[in-house]
């Protein structure tokens, strides 16, 4: 069958397998021609290493510098009758068979983060392909909803502001029309419900479950990432219940930090750049601050993806220098250049002016949908888009 992008409001429907092997050969290429990682981590577990951070992480440290095997966990969809399958689903396949190639380990393991199960797989992979302990854990999971333990309830994380309304647009990329929205605020339910998915919890719960295991070697760091944002993002980010969840995964850094302090090593909350990935463009009354960004970065020559982040992060900040540094609340900042002053007076004057029909002129909304687009395998140079994918090669019985 032929594969066309095809996408509901923000959500994509379709991904190309050979568009996402290309995205993920690019990624690999620019690490290899960026500053190097030196010193880097060895041993490698990646929880959400499927897509956005998590697999820029992910293709960083294997293929830029550090030369590292790699265990990912990921929640994703291979093909079947109804469906093509996600795009994650084929960054793994793919990174998998590059990651082989060049002489490296990298295990894949599809369900769910959350669960006891995963838990053990993962314990088991290390034992059989890390020799029993890992260097660096990488917490990089977004997702809407966790299962409660032994239960087939969930919780459901929500993005809305806390105490009072705020109104933004939202820019549905599936017809590229403005949305102005209000959303009303959050209940405390619902506050205490994005925590569970979104805070700090589970990642907790990761490093106690490898401490139990003897599985964390000296010197083992770990991070998570969070996002901050200039004020004018903090009604709906900052101060809303994704803000909530990230100040809990902030205050879990802490905590992890002296536990892992017994094994010399580090924890640290990573505040990362606002980026266009498949959990970010959810975010409502948050597209014109991308769109602003996304222009005035591009024009500074500041403008970074993912996988320039990831690999900046490791060669320039986690594995180079001794203190790692941090802000005057221990986070480790990504985010410098988004929030450099010049920067964020020009986003302003952009977002202020902007609206429902000028948004595509005054943002780079050719550039936002356009590395959408990318992130499920479409619009990328040197790939066939009309040639036939025999999606059963991906299927497992073969
Ligand atoms: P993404 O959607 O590209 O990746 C999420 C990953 O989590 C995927 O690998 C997915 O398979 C995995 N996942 C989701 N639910 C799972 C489950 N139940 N079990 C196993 N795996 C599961 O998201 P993105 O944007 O890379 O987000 C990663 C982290 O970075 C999040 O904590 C997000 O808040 C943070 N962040 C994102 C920013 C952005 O602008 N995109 C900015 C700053 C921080």
């Amino acid at each position: 069958m032929r594969i066309e992008p095809i996408i509901q409001g923000v959500v994509a429907r379709t991904a190309h397998p050979f568009g996402c092997k290309q995205a993920v050969l690019e990624q690999i290429h620019y690490v290899k021609s960026a500053k190097p990682i030196s010193h880097g981590p060895k041993r490698v577990l990646i929880l959400g290493a499927s897509s956005g951070f998590g697999l820029a992480a992910r293709i960083a440290l294997t293929f830029g510098g550090a030369d590292a095997d790699t265990i990912g966990v990921s929640f994703e969809r291979g093909p079947s009758e109804k469906s093509v399958g996600s795009a994650g689903f084929y960054n793994n396949i793919f990174f998998k068979q590059q990651a082989e190639q060049a002489g490296r380990i990298a295990v894949n393991i599809n369900g769910d983060v959350f669960s006891n199960e995963i838990k053990e797989q993962v314990i088991e992979a290390i034992e059989t392909y890390f020799e029993g302990e890992v260097d660096l854990v990488i917490y990089s999971i977004a997702s809407g909803m966790r299962r409660k333990p032994q239960s087939d309830e969930f919780w459901h994380s929500v993005i809305k502001p806390i105490g009072e309304p705020v109104s933004g647009a939202t820019v549905l990329l599936e017809n590229d029309t403005w949305i102005d929205t209000t959303l009303p605020p959050a209940t405390e339910e619902e506050i205490d419900h994005t925590l569970k998915v979104m805070g700090g919890e589970d990642w907790e719960n990761w490093i106690d479950t490898l401490i139990n295991n003897d599985s964390l070697a000296q010197g083992c760091k770990t991070i998570a990432f969070s996002y901050v944002g200039p004020e004018m993002t903090h009604p709906i980010y900052l101060d809303g219940t994704l803000g909530r969840a990230k100040i809990d995964l902030h205050q879990t850094s802490h905590a992890l930090n002296l536990k892992l302090a017994n094994f010399d090593g580090n924890a640290y909350a990573t505040v990362c750049k606002a980026l266009v990935t498949k959990a970010s463009v959810f975010i409502p009354a948050f597209t014109p601050y991308i769109l602003a960004l996304y222009r005035v970065m591009k024009e500074k020559g500041t403008h970074e993806e993912c996988i320039e982040q990831m690999q900046r992060l490791f060669s320039d900040k986690l594995y180079a220098r001794t203190p790692v540094p941090v802000d005057s609340e221990r986070l480790l900042r990504m985010d410098d250049w988004e929030l450099n002053p010049d920067t964020q007076t020009r986003v302003q004057e952009i977002v202020e002016q902007m609206n429902a029909s000028n948004f595509a002129e005054l943002g780079d909304y050719q550039g936002f949908k356009q590395a959408f687009l990318r992130l499920n395998g479409f619009g990328i140079e040197g790939v066939d888009y009309q040639a036939d994918v025999d999606l059963s090669l991906f299927m497992p019985s073969r």
